[in-house]
């Protein structure tokens, strides 16, 4: 469903980002670089407060550039993520986009497809998530808009895979989307929201710089987590607000 029309007379509008006073807090993990930097330039922009994680904290200069709060964080290790909502208890969280992620060897043939690499994809792009919102829970609880959103993909999806290839980034993503379709039925009681974002093909290093241009699919993803409501739980919304298929 296109995400403008999602609402209609009888939708409550809950809260939005511009009901709060002071800005909402946002958490970004992987925002040195690449789609999660802009997303923290404009979040940043818009006067939220950036909290950006990246694995090497003095070589994110342009993340911290943005006046955003650049804490360190490498999310296939539980010590660093553990060290993370140290720092950041009593900080609430009203929105988190768990975006780092990994795309290794992506045109591999089946017998190419390593056993290592398979498991390093898949730590980092679905375990790592579910243990980074799990562990930063006590801040989204307290802060209130409660939005947790995961970056899947359009390759997570089975059912529109007419192509083949890229096995273990694909896996990664679609256990991504269970892992996380999970979470949203599992916090919902809770008033926490969890949704899945698409980018899109975007032109950042992990796509050799091929495809449509990071601001614009920033813009499009900012739009709908700054949109939604409960009533989007467990959805995989792309940055042009249409639903990606399972
Ligand atoms: N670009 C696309 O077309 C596209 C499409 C669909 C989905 N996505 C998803 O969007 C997200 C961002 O992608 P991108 O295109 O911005 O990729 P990117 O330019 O390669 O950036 C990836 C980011 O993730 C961080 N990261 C990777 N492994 C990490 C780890 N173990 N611990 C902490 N941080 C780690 C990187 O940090 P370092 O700088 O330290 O490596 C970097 O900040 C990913 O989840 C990706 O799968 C991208």
């Amino acid at each position: 469903m296109p995400y403008g029309q999602r609402y209609t007379n009888d939708t409550p509008i809950l809260a939005t980002h511009s009901d709060f006073s002071p800005m909402p807090t946002i958490l970004i993990s992987g925002a040195n670089r690449g789609i999660g930097l802009e997303l923290a330039r404009q979040f940043a922009a818009d006067g939220w407060k950036v909290l950006g994680t990246a694995r090497d904290p003095d070589g994110a200069g342009d993340l911290k550039a943005l006046g955003a709060s650049v804490l360190p964080l490498q999310v296939t290790e539980q010590t660093s993520i553990d060290a993370l909502a140290q720092t950041l208890a009593n900080e609430p969280i009203d929105v988190l986009i768990a975006n780092a992620g990994i795309a290794i060897n992506l045109a591999a043939k089946p017998a190419e497809v390593t056993r290592a690499d398979f498991l390093k994809v898949v730590a980092t792009n679905t375990f790592a998530p579910l243990a980074l919102a799990a562990a930063i829970k006590p801040n989204l609880l307290a802060g209130q808009m409660r939005i947790a959103t995961a970056m899947s993909s359009l390759m997570s999806s089975i059912s529109a895979n007419d192509w083949a290839t890229q096995y273990t980034y694909r896996a990664s993503k679609t256990g991504l989307n269970a892992v996380w379709s999970a979470l949203a039925l599992e916090w919902a009681p809770l008033g926490i929201t969890c949704a899945l974002l698409r980018p899109g093909m975007v032109a950042t290093q992990m796509t050799d710089f091929k495809g449509i241009d990071v601001r614009d699919s920033v813009a499009g993803m900012k739009g709908v987590v700054e949109q939604l409501t409960p009533a989007d739980a467990g959805r995989i919304i792309g940055y042009d607000g249409t639903d990606v298929p399972w």
